[in-house]
């Protein structure tokens, strides 16, 4: 049974367990839920995601696993033995290290959900020119996405403006987790093509993962509600 029903994912993007507790503690566990990712978990470790889950709040853990499949499968078992809500795995690493990470969490009682990267949004064609790659960006997500899927993975993480056509081609129950999101009139910081949150929900995202715009405001709480009343206006 989920804690909230607000899409928004709000990213704890610090350096240390300090800062990322007075964050979430001046937070509501039923109006978003957090995102560890490598920084953050590289210095505080599952000792963070037990107290962030202490506080109530459901925790993705965006450690995007990238290994042989047996490696890849072990550490799914040790996120899901944290009791995350989300993890996530890069689609790249092939159809057998997919269907070891959908197989290492079929059998328990409550897995948490199964997302692929696709491409990263780092990445550019110039890049892909390197890698000798000879599908376009946007084919390679889409052949990306699909594999995720068909191995029976239950989402992908994907910029705002991959999000109608994944909806469209990946069916209304995969899940879509869209960063690059900026209130209308907030600061883009280091993020190129930005969505509204309810642009981006418009173009068919399941969760939004927010950062700086909570993270860096003057009264977080205050901007995350502003987000969830601009959901349901
Ligand atoms: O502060 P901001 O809202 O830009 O944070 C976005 C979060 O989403 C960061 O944790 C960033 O690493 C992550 N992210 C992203 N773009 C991607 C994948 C993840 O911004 N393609």
């Amino acid at each position: 049974m989920s804690r909230t029903s607000s899409p928004v994912i709000v990213a704890l993007d610090y350096p240390e367990m300090a800062p990322a507790l007075e964050l979430a503690g001046s937070l509501d566990p039923t109006a978003c839920r957090l995102k560890v990712g490598k920084e953050l978990f590289t210095a505080a470790g599952p000792q963070l995601v037990e107290r962030l889950q202490a506080l109530n709040f459901e925790v993705f853990l965006d450690l995007k696993f990238h290994d042989i499949p047996n490696t890849v499968a072990g550490a799914l078992r040790s996120a899901a033995a944290m009791g995350v809500w989300m993890v996530n795995v890069h689609a790249s690493g092939g159809r057998r290290m997919l269907e070891a990470s959908a197989e290492a969490l079929a059998g328990l009682s409550s897995p948490p959900l199964l997302i692929a990267v696709t491409v990263l949004t780092s990445m550019d064609a110039q890049d892909f020119v390197e890698l000798a790659y000879e599908d376009s960006l946007g084919e390679q997500v889409l052949r990306l996405a699909g594999l995720a899927k068909d191995c029976g993975l239950q989402g992908v993480v994907c910029s705002a403006q991959e999000a109608s056509t994944l909806r469209q081609k990946m069916g209304s129950s995969f899940a879509l987790v869209t960063p690059g999101i900026r209130p209308a009139g907030a600061t883009r910081d280091d993020q190129r093509r930005v969505l509204t949150p309810a642009e981006a929900m418009d173009a068919g995202s399941s969760y939004l993962v927010v950062g700086r715009p909570i993270t860096q405001a003057k009264d977080p709480a205050a901007a995350l509600r502003a987000i969830n009343a601009s959901l349901s206006a």
